[in-house]
């Protein structure tokens, strides 16, 4: 009794002594890593991000209202924020990107700017709106991909008679985290138009390249990569029965300069989950934005299933194992900051 009484006495005054010394180096703005390293240093990924699912109906009744409280010119980008419910607050969907849904109604415009940050445009919802980038200006159709790479000069508009909708997906969270942002606004509100929609994919993405092109190139030179082209190349890859187990027949947008990511810091892919199709299990270390473009299924993240349709946005967090079930037919867009992770040599996969 009395060792035992001894020890706890020894480890309080022990604690007592660490704690006057804690106090005295804080003073200097130093602490103590040991206190903490278990927590820095994890095993595992730890990811502070939670799997979620956005229902489309929702967020497009949500962000139709938003027409009437705000006008595309006020809000500069009409915009609604996809945040991660675990990170509420920080205007991000995991830890270094950023999701929202965006709103032109007939007749508006988005001015033109550029900014440090690149963005991606996946189209949801209408027909006929454009994002003009670097002089050409893309038509939006549903299931297009549209980059807007880091200090390209874009505007967006809608001379439709329908409202667009479309998922934005930007790396904001990483450049705020390196502190490096910087934007600019032009003096007219539309960009000259230089180019015809369509020139920068053609002239880019057809196995031939403009004489004099770059050999090297951080990001694509395409602006859009339009479903009606990419769509048929999945039927293709299925007709081919090439499809992955884990995420089906599977394309990746690439830089068709370097063969690379079309963008340094975000990753995009398209699938085809034929119809029945139970996918085996994955992770990896990019947590990771899906869009259903068309179809139906589900999507195990861990012990919880999300099911979705079409436009649905969900999210899956860093190292959680997930798969996808098809109740029929289904392509899903996903996007993740894979290249970053890649080219600082920390991206991991597993099952
Ligand atoms: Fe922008």
């Amino acid at each position: 009794m009395a060792v035992a009484a001894q020890a706890a006495g020894d480890k309080h005054n022990l604690n007592a002594v660490r704690q006057a010394y804690y106090d005295k180096i804080s003073k200097y703005e130093l602490a103590p890593l040991w206190e903490v390293l278990r927590n820095v240093v994890t095993k595992e990924p730890k990811s502070r991000c939670v799997p979620h699912l956005w229902k489309y109906d929702e967020v497009k009744r949500l962000m139709l209202e938003a027409g009437d409280v705000i006008t595309a010119e006020e809000a500069e980008r009409r915009v609604l924020v996809l945040e991660n419910p675990a990170l509420r607050g920080q205007t991000r969907i995991t830890n270094s990107l950023f999701a929202g849904i965006q709103l032109i109604n007939p007749g508006e415009i988005a001015e033109a700017h550029k900014h440090v940050s690149s963005a991606i445009r996946f189209v949801l919802d209408g027909e006929g709106a454009y994002t003009a980038v670097e002089g050409e200006k893309a038509n939006m159709s549903p299931g297009d991909f549209i980059l807007t790479p880091n200090w390209a000069p874009h505007d967006h508009g809608n001379p439709s008679k329908k409202p667009m909708l479309w998922l934005d997906v930007l790396d904001m969270p990483t450049v705020n985290h390196f502190e490096t942002s910087f934007m600019e606004h032009f003096d007219g509100k539309m960009q000259n138009t230089t180019r015809q929609d369509g020139d920068s994919l053609e002239f880019y993405g057809s196995g031939v390249l403009p004489d004099g092109a770059p050999i090297e190139l951080k990001r694509s030179p395409v602006i859009n990569y339009t479903y009606a082209r990419t769509r048929p190349i999945l039927e293709r890859l299925k007709k081919a029965g090439d499809i992955d187990k884990r995420h089906g027949a599977r394309v990746r947008y690439a830089n068709p300069i370097t063969g690379s990511w079309a963008l340094p810091t975000m990753g995009a892919h398209l699938a085809l989950l034929p119809n029945g199709f139970k996918g085996e299990p994955y992770r990896s270390t990019d947590g990771t934005i899906f869009v259903c473009v068309e179809g139906r299924g589900a999507t195990k993240v861990e012990d919880q299933t999300f099911e979705w349709g079409p436009n649905d946005v969900f999210v899956v967090p860093p190292w959680k194992r997930y798969s996808h079930t098809a109740s029929k037919e289904s392509v899903l867009f996903s996007i993740s900051d894979r290249p970053m992770q890649e080219a600082l040599g920390i991206w991991r996969e597993g099952n």
